[in-house]
């Protein structure tokens, strides 16, 4: 059982992309909307067993940059199932000592959605749990550019020197500065790609792909890929 696992070889920060809600639907005849929200389901599913289990940092990959080019009705029944599910993730993660950041640009989203957002963060900032960032309007190229933009601005500034830059002070310039490495990244649904998530985070992160649709990947499943992760050796570039 998951939970009985050494503090040792349970992965500090597990990245999950949540991919194959379409696939799920269209296997059940139903909307794509139908597959987005068993997805979310199970989003909150996998996250209170995530806290449960001992992880400290769990991010999910929840709308990328690229996503907007998705059909206007998509996009649409998507924000309006971060507006549900937010509400829903504000007293359901309270009690669980959850901590919720988002990641990528809010800027993007609607007024209420960001004020949503602000609220999430503001009322879970206190919590001493699980920290939960939610990859929302994000791509990792997007990340690192921003991380040069803001470290140009403070060069420009005065407070850096072009020499400063280095791989321990580029993360302070991204989303999760001050978060570790990502130690573990599941992939369901088949597909085997990184998506643009996390890319500097994931440089030594274990890959664990599942041939199972998001909405029907299971906490076994999890505690699965928690196993295969003990299994294997993390060598870091070295011997
Ligand atoms: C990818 O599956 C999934 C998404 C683009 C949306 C994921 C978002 C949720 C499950 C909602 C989570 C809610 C919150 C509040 C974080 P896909 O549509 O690309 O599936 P397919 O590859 O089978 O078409």
């Amino acid at each position: 059982m998951a939970a009985e696992k050494k503090a040792s070889v349970l992965p500090q920060h597990v990245g999950i992309i949540m991919d194959g809600n379409g696939r799920w639907a269209k296997k059940r005849l139903l909307p794509r909307s139908a597959g987005h929200r068993a997805g979310a389901q199970n989003f909150r599913t996998i996250t209170r067993y995530c806290s449960r289990v001992g992880i400290k940092y769990l991010t999910f990959y929840a709308f990328s940059t690229e996503n907007w080019s998705r059909p206007a009705e998509e996009v649409g029944g998507l924000m309006h199932l971060f507006k549900d599910y937010l509400e829903e993730a504000l007293r359901d993660f309270m009690d669980e000592n959850i901590r919720v950041r988002f990641i990528g640009d809010m800027g993007g989203f609607s007024e209420d959605l960001q004020a949503l957002m602000r609220r999430v963060e503001k009322e879970s900032a206190g919590k001493t749990g699980m920290v939960l960032n939610l990859a929302m309007n994000y791509g990792g190229r997007a990340e690192l550019s921003r991380a040069a933009r803001l470290f140009a601005e403070d060069v420009q500034a005065g407070r850096r020197a072009p020499g400063d830059m280095d791989e321990e002070l580029l993360p302070q310039y991204l989303y999760t500065a001050g978060q570790p490495d990502l130690d573990l990244l599941i992939r369901p649904s088949g597909e085997q790609r990184l998506s643009n998530f996390l890319l500097w985070q994931c440089a030594y992160a274990e890959f664990v792909f599942f041939d199972i649709l998001w909405p029907d990947f299971r906490p076994q499943d999890l505690d699965k890929a928690l196993e295969i992760y003990a299994s294997r050796q993390r060598r870091f570039g070295g011997v």
